[in-house]
């Protein structure tokens, strides 16, 4: 039996342990640091994500067989390479490959020299450049910082003096940080937007199920952006047709990118996609796993999770089979009261145990208290249900979500609901 270490603490991990204790191949389970839903089933250490050392420490003490990094810091800061120079096997990119996500310049320039479609680009280091480009270019206007930003650092600018003003927050005032050293100026793409994320073990590149996610805190995309407050899969307008589109177009040659620029790419690589009139273009790439896209697509995965892992890292993913149930998911987010912005936590999170058994409760902040689950962030949970098709999974969720509990608490009610046939609502 193989013993695993999943590296996070949020719904996505919780979602890949649940998964992983479906494998007949997987002993015990260990997540860093996890949450009160991982401790259920599997054995939390109380180690950081981005304690690079401790967490090769814990591997090698408890003979771990294959390490899985579910955020993207610890990537970022090279963990993949760390774990390799100790022999440990381990699931994700290199920190060189990690720079499709963690340099927002890199993978637009990698973009550009490949002619992968994506958006009208340019990047600056001058802040005085920058805001020249700005000002002779129509709104609206996407300024984007290069480095890691919590998925904040693109900005949508509507008018001219907005987007000075994020390059004067990125660049002057250095809200992101080093971050911020470069940025980009873009176009503003329009359409539906997508994730398609893939399998690759750097030559053979397989894309999942493609998901939607929702970025907005309150329903109608009104609010701040969050982490992420729900998704569902498959999208009823991205069929099999535009998934090859996009591998071929977008994905596969990213891959092929990777290899020839000696960064070569192994493990998930995500595509955030516009679905535009001039056909689907690159927004952003990420070097994992999405969340919480994750806590929608893995309920739909047939095939054993470790057999495609170890496959990626063995490069045979050719010689595997893949396989999706044709159902859909839905996964709604319960967040704490406030969240985005400030919120309290340690509240009980009540009624677990009132939820029908055919619904999925992934945890993200969440910690025993004197034995009691109590709230311990912004995203507390993701409920998930699959069904036949969205508008099951949908009623599904919905129906059980109220039974769930805890002060504050507030989540979205049209996750999925677009694509869902106004009768059936
Ligand atoms: P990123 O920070 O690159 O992950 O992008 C975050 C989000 O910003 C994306 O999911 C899109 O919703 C939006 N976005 C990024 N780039 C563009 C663009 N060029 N045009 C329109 N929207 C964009
Ligand atoms: N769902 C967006 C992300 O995982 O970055």
């Amino acid at each position: 039996m193989l013993k695993i270490m999943v590296i996070g603490g949020g719904a996505r991990e919780h979602s890949l342990v649940w998964k992983l204790t479906q494998s007949s191949e997987v002993g015990e389970i260990y997540v860093t640091p996890g949450n009160a839903g991982t401790g259920l089933t599997a054995n939390n250490l109380d180690i950081k994500s981005t304690e690079l050392e401790p967490l090769a420490q814990a591997a090698q003490e408890r003979r771990i067989d294959l390490t899985i990094v579910g955020p993207e810091a610890p990537l970022a800061e090279g963990i993949v390479d760390l774990f390799q120079r100790y022999g440990l096997p381990i699931f994700g990119p290199t920190q060189e490959a990690t720079k499709i996500e963690s340099s927002k310049v890199f993978a637009t320039e990698l973009m550009q020299r490949y002619g992968i479609p994506c958006a009208r680009s340019r990047s600056f280091s001058s802040f005085i450049e920058a805001k020249d480009y700005v000002k002779n270019q129509k709104p609206p206007i996407v300024v984007k910082a290069d480095g890691l930003a919590a998925g904040k650092g693109s900005i949508i600018a509507n008018s001219t003096p907005e987007a000075l003003a994020a390059l004067s927050e990125i660049m002057e005032k250095r809200i992101f940080g080093k971050a911020g050293d470069q940025v980009l100026v873009e176009e503003c793409l329009v359409g539906k937007e997508v994730s398609l994320l893939a399998f690759t073990d750097g030559r053979t590149v397989v894309p999942m199920v493609p998901a939607c996610d929702y970025k907005r805190v309150f329903d109608g995309d009104e609010g701040p952006n969050t982490g992420g407050m729900g998704s569902y899969s498959p999208p009823g307008f991205f069929d099999a047709e535009m998934i090859n589109r996009v591998n071929d177009t977008i994905l596969k040659p990213t891959v092929q990118a990777m290899a020839k620029e000696d960064k070569p790419y192994k493990g998930v690589l995500y595509a955030g996609i516009m679905l535009t009139e001039d056909g689907p273009k690159a927004m952003e790439f990420n070097a994992r796993f999405g969340d919480p896209e994750t806590q929608a697509m893995l309920p739909l995965l047939k095939s054993d999770l470790v057999d495609i892992m170890l496959a990626v890292i063995d490069e045979r993913l050719d010689r595997i089979e893949i396989k999706w149930s044709n159902e859909a998911c839905v996964g709604v987010v319960m967040a704490s009261g406030g969240y985005p912005d400030s919120y309290k936590t340690g509240f009980p999170v009540e009624g677990l145990d009132k939820i029908d058994d055919d619904i999925l409760v992934f945890h993200a902040g969440t910690k025993v208290n004197d034995s009691i689950i109590c709230t311990d962030g912004g995203r507390v949970l993701t409920v998930a249900a699959t069904g036949r098709n969205i508008a099951e999974a949908r009623d599904r969720v919905y129906t059980n979500i109220p039974s769930i509990h805890f002060e504050g608490c507030h989540y979205r009610n049209d996750i999925g609901a677009r694509e869902v046939p106004h009768e059936l609502l």
